[in-house]
């Protein structure tokens, strides 16, 4: 049975009194939450002080991003082993802020993922299709092409210690959710592709939805069969509505 997953995804907010704000409240209304693993990825100055806050508590700690290099000459970049010793568990890979903004492509995720695994991260990899593609009707094929890049550069076997969160980029904070029908269809289409290599290792990968999760919607997204909770933007920056969301996995 695959556990819920609620992940706040911080993105760049935050500030020292705001983490301590944040993971305090959440770290309050924890003990309420019965049926969802959770965690927090905030900006990576403030992972030392979160890691503080968090240790011993069932809350785990992840990062936004990741270099897809070890170490070297590489301005800018933090490493998986980095995070590590910083007790994080995850970390977001191939975002689709960082897909559009930041021009990362298919390889650069792929190389991501695998540098994080190598880590000892578990990577939440992102997936998701622009509003373009959707009304083009070409969204099983852009998922497919995301991950088949890292199924490809990774193996099947390495999503054993993964992650997906798929983000229709059209539903990252614009309040326009995915309904729970395309979502979960998609969701199945991921978990399908991926039965295709190792039906076992699908069944278990857990793959989250992430766009405009909110309390009013996350337990109609997280009932859906192929739904194993979310990635929350906005609302992972409001202790209570990401404390709703929690409980929303029942
Ligand atoms: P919002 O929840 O703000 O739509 O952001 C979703 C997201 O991008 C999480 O990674």
């Amino acid at each position: 049975m695959r556990r819920i997953l609620v992940a706040g995804n911080w993105k760049l907010n935050g500030s020292i009194a705001m983490t301590k704000e944040l993971i305090g409240g959440i770290l309050a209304g924890i003990g309420e939450v019965n049926n969802a693993d959770v965690a927090v990825c905030p900006p990576y100055p403030y992972i030392p002080l979160a890691q503080e806050l968090l240790a011993g508590s069932p809350v785990a700690l992840g990062a936004q991003d990741v270099s897809d290099q070890a170490q070297g000459a590489y301005t800018g970049e933090v490493s998986a082993a980095m995070l590590k010793e910083f007790d994080c568990r995850y970390s977001i890979v191939g975002h689709s802020e960082r897909r559009s903004l930041y021009g990362e492509d298919d390889a650069t995720v792929a190389r991501k993922f695998v540098a994080a695994q190598a880590g000892g991260l578990t990577p939440i990899l992102c997936v998701g299709e622009t509003l373009e593609e959707r009304e083009s009707g070409v969204t099983d094929e852009i998922i497919a092409r995301q991950l088949d890049a890292v199924l490809d550069a990774a193996g099947i076997a390495a999503f054993r210690q993964a992650v997906i969160a798929y983000e229709p980029v059209w539903a990252i904070g614009t309040g326009r959710t995915a309904t729970p029908e395309q979502a979960q269809a998609v969701h199945k289409f991921i978990r399908d592709r991926l039965a295709g290599h190792d039906a076992e290792v699908a069944a278990a990968v857990q793959i989250q939805y992430g766009g405009s999760v909110k309390p009013g919607n996350a337990a109609e997204l997280f009932a859906q069969p192929d739904i194993d909770g979310g990635l929350i933007g906005g609302a992972s920056l409001k202790v209570g509505d990401f404390l709703a969301i929690c409980k929303a996995a029942g």
